[in-house]
């Protein structure tokens, strides 16, 4: 294994009763990324997690990390890992410097001088002495994070960090992760279902759907790949198409499709397309960028439930 791939699994499979949660699943994160790991609900992203920190074992596969096997090797594997899967649970009536201490001491103990450390890195340093029922949901999110983080592991994996919380909340723990990645230099795994929470952080990632992997690649390049395009729309058409065929040099090809047009273009150049269509007489009632990663991960969400 090439020294800078950290975790890696091979047709990681697990199977409840006749039904594969999780398939054939094959992931590969190098040291220093923030791996997005992509999936609608019910995709397998918990139960992918539970293997990699060895809370249940694989059906079928192994994991892979820093080199060493996790069912043969298991203390060393995990010996730079952290990690929280779901919900964190926390004691209510207890502190949270407390919590940490619990947790720690399950895992030989921990310093007290590492729980305010963990505590300052999440933001939470003025209230460690505080009751964990008194935090807010995104605190609570949070101390789960630095939960993950007392044992200083090298990877640290994070199931839906910002699921449940407000637009704020999730900026909190979006700027976390990539202090987390910068200055701590932290490797991050984190699952979402949600595009735009993984574009906003991650290098790479990987989209699983029913359990299979769907596509894994650095980010950009994903969000690239099958292009992006511009959704046009006004009136009257005729005009449109002849602004978009007289601009083939600047737009890459146009497709008519109803009554709209989708034209592949540079999202650069797109005040450009609008100032020709409206020199041309057309009333613009739409110009919308669109990509294909974001339709295509739109349809799996959009067809989850349905058989
Ligand atoms: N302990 C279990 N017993 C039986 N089936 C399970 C168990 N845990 C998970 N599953 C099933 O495995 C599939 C994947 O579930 P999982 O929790 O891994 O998905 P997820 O991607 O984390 O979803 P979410 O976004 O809702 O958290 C689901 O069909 C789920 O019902
Ligand atoms: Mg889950």
């Amino acid at each position: 294994m090439t020294p800078h791939v950290i975790l890696r699994t091979h047709n990681l499979s697990k199977k409840y009763k006749d039904r594969w949660a999780v398939r054939n699943l094959s992931l590969e994160v190098h040291r220093g990324d923030i791996f997005g790991f992509l999936g609608p609900n019910g995709a397998g992203k918990s139960t992918t997690i539970r293997m990699i920190l060895s809370l249940i074992r694989p059906t079928e596969g192994r994991v892979e990390l820093f080199g060493y096997d996790l069912k043969s090797h298991r203390s060393k594997a995990l010996s730079s890992v952290g990690g929280i899967v779901e919900k964190p649970d926390f004691y209510s009536y207890l502190s949270a410097v407390r919590n940490l201490d619990l947790i720690g001491s399950l895992n030989g103990g921990v310093e007290k001088k590492r729980i305010l450390e963990v505590l300052d890195v999440v933001g939470l340093s003025g209230r460690g002495g505080d009751k964990v029922k008194t935090f807010s949901h995104g605190m609570k999110q949070r101390l789960g994070i630095a939960q993950a983080l007392l044992s200083d592991p090298e990877l640290v994996v994070l199931d839906e960090p910002t699921s449940g919380l407000d637009p704020q909340g999730m900026k909190e723990v979006r700027q976390l992760i990539l202090h987390l990645a910068k200055e701590q230099k932290k490797t991050v795994f984190l699952s979402s279902h949600l595009l735009n929470e993984i574009e906003l952080v991650a290098n790479r990632m990987a989209i699983i759907n029913k359990g299979e992997l769907v596509v894994q690649g650095e980010v950009k390049a994903l969000l690239d790949e099958g292009g992006r395009y511009v959704v046009v729309e006004g009136e009257p058409k005729a005009k449109i198409k002849a602004v978009l065929k007289k601009n083939k040099k600047l737009l890459e090809g146009f497709t008519e499709r109803d009554g709209s047009f989708d034209v592949k273009m540079d999202f650069d150049d797109v005040p450009m397309l609008n100032n020709a269509l409206v020199k041309a007489g057309v009333r613009v009632t739409a110009l919308v960028p669109r990509r294909s990663l974001e339709d295509f991960f739109l349809s799996i969400t959009e067809n989850q439930g349905k058989v």
